[in-house]
């Protein structure tokens, strides 16, 4: 009888470097990093580094337990597309994860609902994980929409490619008042969206939903991860700042053994 058998997600911390970092500084980090939860088994652990330095990360990190992707990727295989990369190049670099509708993407490069989904479908075609990104703006929470924001983010994924798909993605809970702000949602109020999100695929699927890994993103430091990564459908984080100072980044994975 499988009822009431509560279901053990491993959780998972990944550092989104945005765009920060240079070779010297990086391979002090990585370093850092790598060192620092080579001990640690009961987690997964990533770093999403800007383009660039991902040769950097695959050479420095590759053999170890921290896995490394990038913050975005082309919906298209290949083509006339100035300046953008595809999913097979990132697979040139044996990455895992591609952050995808961060909402920093979502606000300042316009990217809709529609091209979250093309990009999400791409990343899973080459076999990446998918983080797909979804969290309110503070107008938003302060006229009680985040549910409904929430819902369509999601709905975007879900409705053109069913709960299954999901079976082989990460979600990201950020809101957006949360991030870089040093306003971190209270565990109560991040629990309450992981688990409106986990009821939302439940719909479709109860056994993806159940297996569903949910990040929360927003000002996770060191001293809140605990408190965070205990709630019941908290599965992790997606970290910006505390990702770039090695030992804050390392007291984060310790905080989700
Ligand atoms: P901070 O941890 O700096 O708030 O950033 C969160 C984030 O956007 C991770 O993707």
């Amino acid at each position: 009888m499988l009822t009431g058998l509560v279901t053990m997600r491993r959780k998972l911390v990944v550092g989104n470097w945005k765009m920060y970092g240079r070779l010297v500084k990086n391979q002090a980090l990585l370093q850092g990093v790598s060192e620092g939860v080579r001990q640690l088994n009961g987690a997964d652990y990533a770093v999403c580094v800007p383009y660039p330095y991902l040769a950097q990360a695959q050479s420095m990190l590759q053999g170890g337990n921290v896995a490394w992707g990038a913050q975005n990727l082309s919906p298209f295989e290949e083509g006339a597309y100035t300046g953008e990369v595809a999913s097979g190049m990132l697979v040139d670099f044996a990455c895992s994860y591609v952050i995808i509708g961060h909402s920093e993407r979502r606000g300042l490069y316009h990217e809709s609902n529609e091209t979250v989904a093309q990009k999400f479908a791409a990343a899973q075609k080459s076999g990446l994980t998918p983080i797909l990104c979804v969290g309110e703006t503070l107008s938003e929470r302060e006229s009680a929409v985040t549910e409904a924001v929430v819902a369509t983010q999601l709905d975007a994924v879900l409705d053109h490619f069913g709960a299954a798909a999901l079976s082989r993605a990460v979600i990201a809970y950020e809101p957006v008042w949360a991030i870089g702000t040093g306003k971190t949602a209270s565990p109560e109020q991040a629990q309450a969206v992981h688990a409106f999100i986990r009821q939302r695929v439940a719909k479709h699927d109860a056994k993806v939903a159940e297996g569903l890994c949910i990040l929360y993103g927003g000002s996770v430091k060191a001293a809140n991860a605990a408190e965070l990564f205990g709630m019941p459908d908290i599965d992790g984080g997606l970290i910006g700042g505390a990702s770039l100072v090695a030992e804050d980044f390392v007291a984060i994975c310790r905080a989700a053994q």
